[in-house]
């Protein structure tokens, strides 16, 4: 955590400035271990991490993992007498996931999340299981619902990181690595590069750091601050994709923690659905964006038929909206008029107009054409670029690219064939075409690489997943298939 930043932090209970009043440990300008306080209370920083959350919103099962509001009280405590081995030893007996994000030195982003995501799911279904047999109407029996073991008796939690991406959500899989495949990942790096922010971006609710790993090469780390509830999802983030950039846990319930315009751009990903105050995140990310940058709330959707849902690990209430509409009767009546250009991808152009609300730019009246599964929203007060034009991957070294594993893969002379295994359809934002046919004669041509990220069949994966996958060349080498 900068000093710089700290100090146009304002505190999000009492509005109150930061002062740094313990420094215990710093690299340069960066706050490693320390607190700052304000008019109402004392926060502090872990690892460079500062902790602002004072409860622990976003519930569930995975407090158990690292049990938040404890760790808050102990990293005070530590903090106070100046015992930061005492601060390890508490974290290692009490959370050994989070010891090992933050002390463990050889540790790969691959193994660690294969056991993770086990761990996490034998403690949901363990959770679930209490819940159902406490309460009857909420959480499932291992027998119902989190599927400890096949017919075989065979464990279905993950045993690979294959395992992790191919399996459905309900029986193991993770969600957040999965991300890292979809194709909707071109898209937001050409919407970063072709709005490329001048001062502060802020990434909001950004799980396993999809979106830090595309903007790290393009903001400085200085200037790049990631902030979400969930502890583990901040350590996962800051020790594999981004370690420079910078990290607030803090609960979106609550107003955000800086001054009005402070930031330049601010984005959000497949995330507002799942806040139940909705309203209240867009007014604040309109709020803190300056009147010339941009807010993009990346994948939203909407599911009426899915208000309760027992069976989840720690929200059985999803207030979704029941149609894309209501996005246009949330925004008019939380953005500021005259500034607001509203654009919803495929949908057309709306620009908020103070007399009367959202006027469609486009012939169309509705956002929602009943096809969609999920729409973007680019909030600024000029029309902007919304990643449909590609940005060519020349600064790009072609040595990162992988080809998606999404895909079945045949070799016949030159022509790499691959057809999309259907069953991983499952939480992608956009769709990789069914087939592609590609010219391995043809992997120096930076427009083809391009054309074929753009499509999903390349991905730009980040360093600690490139060596997982075998590079492009090899297919290349590939003995043709019988
Ligand atoms: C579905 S994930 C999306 C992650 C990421 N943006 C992506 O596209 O892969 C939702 C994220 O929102 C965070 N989140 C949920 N409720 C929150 C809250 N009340 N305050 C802050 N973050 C929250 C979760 O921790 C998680 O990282």
């Amino acid at each position: 955590m900068h000093q710089n930043l700290l100090d146009q932090l304002r505190c999000p209970y009492c509005t109150g400035h930061f002062t740094l009043t313990i420094n215990l440990k710093s690299h340069k300008d960066r706050v490693l271990y320390g607190s700052v306080e304000c008019n109402c209370f004392e926060f502090p920083i872990i690892d460079g991490v500062l902790l602002l959350s004072l409860t622990q919103g976003y519930g569930g099962s995975e407090g158990k993992l690292i049990p938040y509001e404890s760790f808050m009280a102990a990293a005070i405590v530590f903090i106070h007498t100046g015992d930061l081995d005492g601060l390890r030893a508490w974290i290692e007996k009490n959370s050994p996931i989070l010891a090992q994000l933050i002390y463990r030195e050889d540790l790969s982003f691959v193994d660690f999340n294969v056991a993770y995501t086990r761990q996490f799911h034998t403690h949901n279904a363990r959770y679930l299981d209490e819940q159902k047999r406490q309460y009857g109407v909420v959480g499932e029996t291992l027998e119902e619902g989190a599927m400890p073991a096949d017919e075989q008796g065979e464990s279905v939690y993950p045993k690979t990181f294959e395992d992790m991406l191919y399996r459905k959500m309900a029986s193991g899989g993770n969600f957040y690595a999965k991300r890292y495949f979809d194709s909707s990942v071109s898209v937001t790096r050409n919407i970063l590069l072709q709005n490329k922010p001048d001062d502060y971006l802020l990434s909001l609710c950004f799980g396993q750091g999809v979106f830090e790993s595309v903007a790290r090469e393009h903001v400085a780390a200085d200037k790049m601050i990631s902030l979400d509830a969930q502890l583990i999802n901040i350590f996962i983030t800051k020790r594999f994709i981004h370690p420079d950039g910078m990290y607030i846990c803090h609960d979106l319930y609550f107003p955000l923690p800086f001054r009005d315009g402070f930031l330049s751009a601010v984005f959000a990903s497949t995330c507002l659905p799942e806040l139940v105050n909705q309203a209240q995140v867009v007014r604040e990310i309109a709020r803190v964006t300056s009147p010339e940058g941009w807010g993009l709330i990346e994948h939203i959707w909407t599911g009426k038929m899915m208000r309760y849902v027992p069976g989840r690990y720690y929200r059985y209430m999803q207030n979704f909206f029941a149609s894309f509409d209501n996005y246009l009767t949330l925004l008019n009546n939380t953005c500021d008029p005259g500034r607001t250009h509203l654009t919803a991808y495929g949908f057309g152009d709306y620009r908020l107009d103070a007399v009367d609300g959202f006027t469609p730019l486009s012939e169309m009246e509705h956002i929602d054409d009943g096809t969609t599964g999920m729409i973007s929203i680019l909030m600024s007060a000029k029309p902007r670029e919304i990643g449909e034009k590609a940005v060519p991957l020349t600064d790009v070294e072609a040595g990162r690219l992988r080809l998606s594993p999404m895909y079945e893969l045949e070799r016949e002379g030159d022509a790499l064939r691959g057809a999309f295994k259907q069953d991983l359809r499952d939480f992608m934002q956009m769709t990789s075409p069914d087939t592609f046919e590609m010219d391995l004669t043809r992997l120096d041509e930076r427009t083809y690489l391009t054309e074929l990220y753009q499509a999903g069949v390349l991905l730009l994966l980040p360093e600690p997943l490139v060596d997982h996958f075998p590079p492009l060349n090899q297919w290349a080498d590939l003995p043709e298939s019988a």
